[in-house]
C-alpha cells in the first residue's frame, strides 16, 4: 500500500516536472554553445549533389568528403542563391531569409539529452503563409551510423527529388531513406516541436516519414522573447519506442536539424549540414553529463 502510494506520488512530481523546468534540466549559461549557420537548400536532393555533371563536390564526396568539409566557411552565401533564385529554385520567395544563424547547446544527466536550439527571428517575407498554424518548427535527426554516407551528407540521405514540394513530384510521398528499415536499424530518429500550439512529434525517417511511434521525447518547448528564439529538447537517452535510436553515453551519432521559418512548409525550411553528436563523447556537438 505505502509502496503503491509513494509510485504515486513519484509519477506526479515526473509529471510536474516535465510541465516546467525539468528537474534535470542543465544551466543552460554554462553549457557551450556551437554556432551552427543552416541555409535556404532550394532544390539541391542527394541526387543533385551526388550527380557529379552539376555538383562540384560530388567526385570527392564519394571519396569520402564531408559537405561541411567544403562549405563550412561558404553557409550563409550558399543560402543567398538559392533564396535569391539564382541557383536552384525555380520558385524563390522574394524577401526569404538566405541563412539563420543558430546556436545548438546540449548536454545528458545519465537519463535525458538535453538540447537548446537559440536563434533570432529573421525578419519575415510577407509570403502568403505555408502553414499558417506554426510561424516556426524546428526538427532535428539522428542517425546511428548505419545508413550509408550519413557522417558525411547528415540528413540529405532522406532528402530525394521525388519527394513532395519538391518541383513536379508526389504531393504523398514523403522523405525516405534508400533502403529505409526500422528493424535494419536503417533509420533516422525524428523529432519536432511546433509552434502554433506547442505541439511535439516522435517519429522517424525510414521507407518513408512517420511522425509518431517514439517514446523518447519527454518535452519539446520553445518561447520568442522580443524576437530571440529558444526551443529545448529533452528526450530520454534510452528512446524506447519504434524509430528510437537508444543513446549511449561514450557513443556519436550523426545529426542534423532544420528550422520552418516564415510559416514555411516542405522544403521551404532552413536546413543544417550533417554533424556529430556525442553522448560524453568528443564530436562537433558534444552533450556532456552535467
Ligand atoms: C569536395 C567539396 C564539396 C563537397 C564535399 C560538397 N560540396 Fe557542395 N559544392 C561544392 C562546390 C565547389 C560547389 C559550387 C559549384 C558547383 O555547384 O558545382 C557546391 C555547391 C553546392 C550547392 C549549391 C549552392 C552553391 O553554393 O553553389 C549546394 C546546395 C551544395 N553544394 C550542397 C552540398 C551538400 C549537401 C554536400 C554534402 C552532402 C556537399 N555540397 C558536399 C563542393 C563540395
Amino acid at each position: 500500500m505505502n509502496m503503491k502510494l509513494s509510485a504515486v506520488a513519484l509519477g506526479m512530481t515526473l509529471a510536474m516536472g516535465a510541465g516546467s523546468a525539468l528537474a534535470g534540466a542543465p544551466d543552460w549559461g554554462s553549457v557551450e554553445a556551437r554556432k551552427i549557420p543552416i541555409f535556404y537548400p532550394g532544390v539541391s536532393p542527394i541526387e543533385w549533389i551526388t550527380n557529379g555533371t552539376e555538383h562540384g563536390g560530388a567526385r570527392l564526396l564519394k571519396k569520402g568528403e564531408a559537405c561541411v568539409d567544403c562549405h563550412d566557411e561558404e553557409i550563409a552565401d550558399m543560402g543567398k542563391k538559392m533564396a535569391s533564385g539564382s541557383k536552384i529554385e525555380p520558385t524563390p520567395i522574394p524577401g526569404k531569409a538566405p541563412s539563420i544563424a543558430v546556436n545548438v547547446q546540449a548536454a545528458n544527466d545519465g537519463e535525458n539529452l538535453y538540447l537548446r536550439f537559440s536563434w533570432k527571428q529573421p525578419k519575415a517575407s510577407g509570403a502568403p503563409k505555408m502553414d499558417a498554424d506554426n510561424p516556426v518548427k524546428v526538427a532535428f535527426m539522428l542517425e546511428d551510423n548505419k545508413i550509408e554516407r550519413a557522417d558525411q551528407s547528415g540528413c540529405w540521405e532522406t532528402c530525394h527529388q521525388d519527394a513532395r514540394t519538391m518541383p513536379g513530384a508526389d504531393d504523398k510521398k514523403t522523405k525516405h531513406v534508400d533502403g529505409g528499415n526500422v528493424d535494419a536499424g536503417k533509420f533516422y530518429d525524428l523529432m519536432q516541436w511546433r509552434s502554433g500550439k506547442g505541439e511535439m512529434h516522435d517519429g522517424y525517417v525510414a521507407d518513408k516519414r512517420v511522425m509518431e511511434g517514439g517514446k523518447g521525447l519527454v518535452s519539446a518547448e520553445g518561447k520568442n522573447e522580443g524576437g530571440n528564439w529558444s526551443v529545448v529538447f529533452t528526450r530520454k537517452l534510452a528512446g524506447g519506442g519504434k524509430g528510437d535510436i537508444a543513446l549511449v553515453a561514450g557513443k556519436t551519432y550523426n545529426f542534423g536539424f532544420a528550422i520552418h521559418d516564415d510559416s514555411a512548409k516542405g522544403r521551404f525550411h532552413h536546413v543544417s549540414f550533417g554533424y556529430s553528436l556525442g553522448i560524453d563523447a568528443d564530436a562537433d556537438i558534444n552533450a556532456k553529463k552535467q
